[in-house]
C-alpha cells in the first residue's frame, strides 16, 4: 500500500484539501454563504453542491462572486440569490493571491475582485483559502495588484493611479485577453469584466509599505471602481502546505 504525502500532493490537491475543510469546519445548515472564485474556491463549491446532494446540509442560499462561479453552482444544484435578497451572510470562502501577517489580500487575479469584496465584506466570517505559496512579508512583488477601473477614460485613470503616492514605483498595465486569466484569447483587446470594466495590473518591485494608505488613496481615486487589496476583512486563513494543514486567525 503506498501513502500520499503532503510534500507530494500536487497544488490542485492541496487546493481540494482546504476548499473542503473551509466548508466541513464554517457551513452549517440554514446559513447564506458568500462562494468565492477560482481555482481554491472551486472546491469549496464542490464541497458545498456534494453536502447539499448528500442531505448533510439543508437549507443554504449562496451568492456567488462571479458569473464563473454562478454556472458553477447553478450546475450543482446549489441554491443562489444577489445581495438584492440577502444581504447579511454568515459566512463567505474565498481564494486569494497573496497574504501578508496581517491577513491582509491581494485577490482579483482572477478579475473577480469587485463583486468578491462586495459580498464578502457583508459576510460575518470571511474564510480565505490558500496553500503556502500564497503566503509573503509584504503584498505586491509576488503578485500584481488588480485594480477595476471604467473604460472611459482608462487611459487617465491608469496615469492617476499610477502616480499615487503610496503606489510609488509601480508599473501599471491596462489586463488584455480575458479578465479570468490574463492571458490573451485575443491579447489585444481590453479583458472586460463580469461588469463592463477595465483591469488595471499593478506591479511592485518591492513591497507596499502600506496596504491600508493604498487601499484608501486607491478608492479616493475618480474612475477606479474597486482594487484587490482586501484589509481589515480575513477571519481566518486556512493553509495547506508541505506540513500539513494550519489556520491563521
Ligand atoms: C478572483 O478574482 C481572485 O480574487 C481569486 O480568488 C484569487 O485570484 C485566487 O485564485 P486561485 O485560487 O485560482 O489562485
Amino acid at each position: 500500500m503506498t501513502t500520499t504525502t503532503k510534500a507530494q500532493m500536487s497544488q490542485d490537491e492541496l487546493k481540494k484539501l482546504v476548499g473542503y475543510k473551509s466548508v466541513d469546519d464554517h457551513v452549517l445548515s440554514g446559513m447564506v454563504v458568500g462562494l468565492g472564485t477560482g481555482s481554491t474556491a472551486y472546491f469549496a463549491v464542490e464541497r458545498l453542491g456534494q453536502k447539499l446532494k448528500s442531505g448533510e446540509l439543508k437549507d443554504i442560499v449562496a451568492i456567488p462572486t462571479s458569473e464563473r462561479t454562478r454556472e458553477q453552482a447553478e450546475s450543482l444544484g446549489i441554491p443562489l440569490c444577489t445581495l438584492n435578497e440577502k444581504s447579511k451572510l454568515d459566512v463567505a470562502i474565498d481564494g486569494a493571491d497573496e497574504v501578508d501577517p496581517d491577513l491582509a489580500l491581494v485577490k482579483g487575479g482572477g478579475g473577480a475582485l469587485l463583486r468578491e469584496k462586495m459580498v464578502e465584506v457583508m459576510a460575518k466570517k470571511f474564510i480565505v483559502i490558500v496553500d503556502e505559496s500564497k503566503l509573503c512579508d509584504g503584498l505586491g512583488p509576488g503578485f500584481p495588484l488588480p485594480v477595476e477601473i471604467t473604460p472611459f477614460c482608462w487611459e487617465h485613470t491608469l496615469g492617476k493611479v499610477a502616480a499615487l503616492p503610496s503606489l510609488a514605483g509601480c508599473e501599471a498595465k491596462l489586463r488584455l485577453g480575458s479578465a479570468a486569466t490574463g492571458s490573451a484569447v485575443d491579447g489585444t483587446e481590453p479583458a472586460v469584466t463580469d461588469n463592463g470594466n477595465y483591469i488595471v495590473d499593478l506591479f511592485f518591485k518591492s513591497p507596499i509599505k502600506s496596504a491600508p494608505a493604498a487601499a484608501q488613496e486607491l478608492k479616493d481615486t475618480c474612475g477606479v471602481v474597486d482594487h484587490g487589496l482586501f484589509c481589515g476583512m480575513t477571519t481566518a486563513v486556512i493553509i495547506a502546505g508541505s506540513d500539513g494543514i494550519s489556520v491563521k486567525e
